[in-house]
C-alpha cells in the first residue's frame, strides 16, 4: 500500500515526487489533494489522467509563502490583499489574473488562475520542500465524493499516485470558498469551508454570475476557453466553410497537407496523450493568433486523456 504517516521524512520524499513530475496525494484543511508540480504541464496532465475526468476543469494552484503569488498571479488590488491577509493560510481560494509562467493546462485556457494557500502544515511543508506551486483538486475520482481521509483517497486513486501522504481526517470536510476578483467585480464561484459572511465583511455583498453565466456542470463553466475562432473536426468539415478561407490545422500525431495551411500543430508527434493534454490550450491560442479564420482539428483517440481532448475540441466545434 502507498499510504504513509506524513512524518517529516516522508513529506520529504512525497516532496522529490512531485519535484520529478509524480503525483502525491495529501491532506489539507478542506479536503485530500492530488497534487502535481503546477508549472510541469506533463505533470499536471498526469492529474487530469488519474481523475479519469471527462473534461479539463482548471485546477487551484496551492502555496505555501506569501511571496510566492507574485510568481503566478496579479495580486495588486486592494480587496485581494487584504483578503490575503486576513484568512491565508486558509480554506479561502482566490481567482486573479495569471501570469504567464503558468501553464494554460492548469487554467484549462483561462487568463485567470485559483490560488491557495492551505493552513494544513503537512499541505505547507510538502509545497514548501518542493519547491513549486503545487496543483491540486481534490483527490476523488471523476464523480465520486470529495476524499477526508487517506483511506478515502487510497479507495479511489490507490493505484493512480506515487504516495498518499496519511494526515488523518481533514478539520474541515468541505472544499474551500472560491472568490473571483476582476475588473468586473468580485464574485462567488462556490461557496465552502470559509462563511460568505466572513468574506463579506470585507468586500461588502459578493455578487454571483447570472443565469447565462452560470455552469450547469463544471465543465461548461463559462470562464473555460474556447478559441475565438471556429474550429471544425477534418471528418465533418463541409467544403463551404473551408472555401476561400485561411485555415489553421490541429493535427493529434501527424502531420498531413502542411502547405494547405497558416499554421499547423500536431499535439503529440509521439501519439502520447499525456504530452496532447499538455499541448492542448497553448496550441490552441497559437493557431488563433495565427491570422487563420478556421481552425480544422484532427479526433485524438477517444481513450484515457482523449476523451477530454476530444470533450475540449468538441465544445470549441460547436460555440460557432
Ligand atoms: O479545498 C479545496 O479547494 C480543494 C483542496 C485540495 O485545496 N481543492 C479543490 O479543487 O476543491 P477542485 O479542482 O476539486 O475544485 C476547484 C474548483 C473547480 O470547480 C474549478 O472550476 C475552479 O475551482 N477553478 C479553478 N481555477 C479557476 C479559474 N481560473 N476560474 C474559475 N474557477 C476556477
Ligand atoms: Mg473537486
Amino acid at each position: 500500500m502507498n499510504v504513509y504517516k506524513a512524518t517529516e521524512e516522508n513529506i520529504k520524499a512525497a516532496a522529490e515526487i512531485i519535484k520529478s513530475g509524480g503525483l502525491v496525494a495529501f491532506p489539507t484543511e478542506t479536503v485530500y489533494g492530488l497534487g502535481a508540480n503546477g508549472l510541469n504541464e506533463i505533470a499536471v496532465a498526469k492529474i487530469f489522467e488519474a481523475k479519469q475526468r471527462p473534461t479539463f476543469n482548471p485546477l487551484i494552484l496551492h502555496i505555501a509563502s506569501f511571496e510566492q503569488i507574485n510568481l503566478i498571479a496579479e495580486a495588486e488590488n486592494k480587496i485581494a490583499k487584504e483578503l490575503i491577509k486576513i484568512f491565508w493560510p486558509g480554506p479561502l481560494t482566490l481567482v486573479l489574473k495569471k501570469k504567464k509562467i503558468v501553464p494554460e493546462i492548469v487554467t484549462a485556457g483561462n487568463t485567470t488562475v485559483a490560488v491557495r494557500m492551505p493552513a494544513n502544515k503537512v499541505a505547507r511543508k510538502l509545497i514548501e520542500y518542493s519547491g513549486v506551486p503545487v496543483a491540486a483538486p481534490s483527490a476523488n475520482a471523476f464523480g465520486f465524493l470529495s476524499p477526508t481521509t487517506a483511506e478515502h483517497v487510497a479507495n479511489q486513486l490507490g493505484n493512480k499516485v506515487e504516495m498518499i501522504l496519511d494526515g488523518g481526517s481533514t478539520e474541515i470536510g468541505i472544499e474551500s470558498t472560491i472568490i473571483e476578483i476582476s475588473d468586473e467585480g468580485i464574485f462567488l464561484l462556490r461557496p465552502g469551508g470559509l462563511p460568505v459572511e466572513e468574506i463579506e465583511k470585507i468586500t461588502g455583498k459578493l455578487k454571483t454570475k447570472t443565469e447565462t453565466q452560470k455552469p450547469n456542470s463544471p465543465g461548461q463553466l463559462p470562464f473555460h476557453y474556447s478559441p475565438k475562432i471556429p474550429l471544425r473536426f477534418f471528418e465533418s468539415v463541409k467544403e463551404e466553410e473551408i472555401s476561400g478561407k485561411k485555415k489553421a490545422a490541429l493535427f493529434f500525431c501527424k502531420i498531413k497537407n502542411e502547405e494547405e495551411f497558416v499554421s499547423v500543430k500536431c499535439l503529440s508527434c509521439k501519439g502520447d496523450l499525456r504530452e496532447a493534454a499538455a499541448n492542448l490550450f497553448s496550441f490552441l491560442h497559437e493557431l488563433e493568433a495565427s491570422g487563420a479564420e478556421i481552425i480544422l482539428a484532427e479526433k485524438p483517440p477517444a481513450e484515457g486523456l482523449g476523451v477530454a481532448i476530444l470533450d475540449r475540441l468538441t465544445r470549441a466545434s460547436r460555440r460557432y
